[in-house]
């Protein structure tokens, strides 16, 4: 049977800045943004998505499409009888692990989005928003029971496919999101008091940079782009040959960090109106925003919008990272996809609802000194992940012949293969050096 592709550059794209796009954009970068000094973390931000980042994703479409195979099988076929494979293995793990607590919050955007149509009827009460959201996530039942839908629909679209579910929901998606997060900028932007804020992300203070702030930027750029886990190798196997990777590649990084851009602008100029702190941290999403749509005109209706948003970017993630182990089992094992969609629902459920039950009962639970929730976060965002990403440059970079490289890039010679040269010495050199610094810095921290 005809392994499933997409259907052309679109497809693709809104497709790869749906998993770009999620949580980490919405949630992650704007507190990141807050706690590490504004416009000069961004401007550092920009400088390794555009000169580090950008070439890891070509490299990752590149060991995809060549092979057209999941993320395990792409290195078997690129470097028969090594032990290259295991970077597939590694970044499937790491895939489980990000799931296992990415979709609790996702879970949690459910909630909240349920909650905030309701109080477009009825406002909140504004004095225990905090001890709402705790209560919330506390709870042994209620957040589990949200996760299991979340993961419901997210494992309806899996099941349908490449180009009939993957696809086609990103395409209604994505575009959706776009109008949304507009309609959001548009409101923050008028808000009494919202310079501020635009000040705050766009007039840069040099003197705010130190080592920290740098590898939060790099940081925060692998996790927003769905870098060094095998993601990008699985979607890049669905390519069609004809697609120009480099321009792919491109559109991704600018779109990811559009958005992530406009987030900042929807959520900051609001912060600073409210005279809040922009260093509030992971509560800012789910505390901080629904005291301030309280408090605005039509707040009500944007919060609706808002926590829309999110569902939508953390769905569009969520079902790239189930691809991941979706395509590699299905294809490791023979079995159906249907069948592998379900079976990957049920266990990523039951990982999840021991991340959702440890920020409660299970709270004393400790798996190397962290809750089972922080500890999937961490051990995918600050070890899996930099340990794929540095994998897969020297992979692309030293084990791979230039030749092949050079061929997957210029579409086998009818490209002109433009910035070939710039991206393979990022890919041997730079990137390298800048993915094991992090990674240092993470495991020593
Ligand atoms: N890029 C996603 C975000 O910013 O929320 C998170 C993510 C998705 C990471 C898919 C890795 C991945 F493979």
């Amino acid at each position: 049977m005809k392994r499933d592709e997409f259907s052309g550059f679109f497809g693709v794209l809104v497709a790869t800045v749906g998993s770009a796009v999620g949580l980490g954009n919405l949630w992650r970068f704007p507190y990141l943004v807050g706690q590490n000094g504004g416009a000069a973390f961004i401007l550092i931000y920009l400088a390794f998505v555009l000169i580090v980042c950008m070439p890891i994703i070509v490299s990752e479409f590149i060991i995809g499409r060549r092979t057209n195979a999941n993320t395990v099988k792409a290195f078997q076929i690129l470097a028969p009888g090594t032990p290259w494979s295991i970077v597939g293995i590694v970044g499937v793990v790491a895939a489980l692990a990000i799931l296992a607590f990415y979709t609790v919050v996702g879970g949690w955007t459910f909630d909240y989005l349920v909650r905030s149509v309701m109080y477009v009827f009825s406002k909140p009460d504004l004095s225990s928003l905090e001890q709402q959201f705790t209560q919330m996530v506390t709870s042994p039942v209620r957040p589990i029971l949200w996760t299991i839908l979340f993961m419901g629909v997210n494992a309806f679209i899996v099941m349908c496919g490449i180009k009939k579910g993957i696809e086609k929901y990103s395409r209604i998606m994505m575009p959706v999101l776009f109008v949304m997060v507009v309609m959001l900028v548009i409101r923050s932007l008028t808000l009494e008091g919202a310079r501020e804020g635009l000040e705050f992300l766009f007039r840069p203070d040099f003197s705010k940079i130190n080592t920290k702030v740098v590898l939060a930027a790099l940081g925060q750029a692998f996790f927003s782009l769905s870098l060094g886990m095998g993601c990008l190798i699985t979607y890049g196997s669905y390519i069609p040959k004809q697609e120009n990777l480099t321009k792919l590649a491109f559109s991704t990084g600018i779109a990811d960090t559009l958005f992530a851009i406009l987030a900042g602008i929807a959520i900051m100029p609001a912060v600073f109106a409210f005279g809040i702190s922009p260093e509030e941290g992971p509560g800012l999403v789910f505390i901080v925003l629904p005291r301030i749509f309280a408090q605005i005109p039509l707040g009500n209706v944007f919060a609706v919008i808002f926590f829309a948003i999110l569902l939508i970017a953390a769905i569009t993630s969520v079902i790239s990272l189930m691809e991941v182990v979706t395509a590699y089992i299905s294809e490791r094992f023979t079995i159906k996809r249907k069948i592998t969609v379900a079976i990957v629902s049920v266990f990523v459920t039951v990982c999840a609802s021991f991340s959702s039950l440890s920020q409660g009962v299970l709270q004393e639970v400790k798996v190397f000194g962290k809750t089972i929730f922080d500890f999937f976060d961490h051990l995918s965002a600050n070890i899996l992940l930099p340990l794929g990403g540095l994998s897969i440059v020297i992979f692309i970079g030293w084990y791979l012949k230039k030749e092949v490289v050079y061929d997957e890039y210029t579409n086998q010679g009818t490209l002109k293969g433009t910035l070939f040269n710039a991206c393979y010495f990022i890919i041997r050199y730079i990137a390298p050096v800048a993915i094991a610094v992090v990674f240092l810095d993470l495991i020593l921290r």
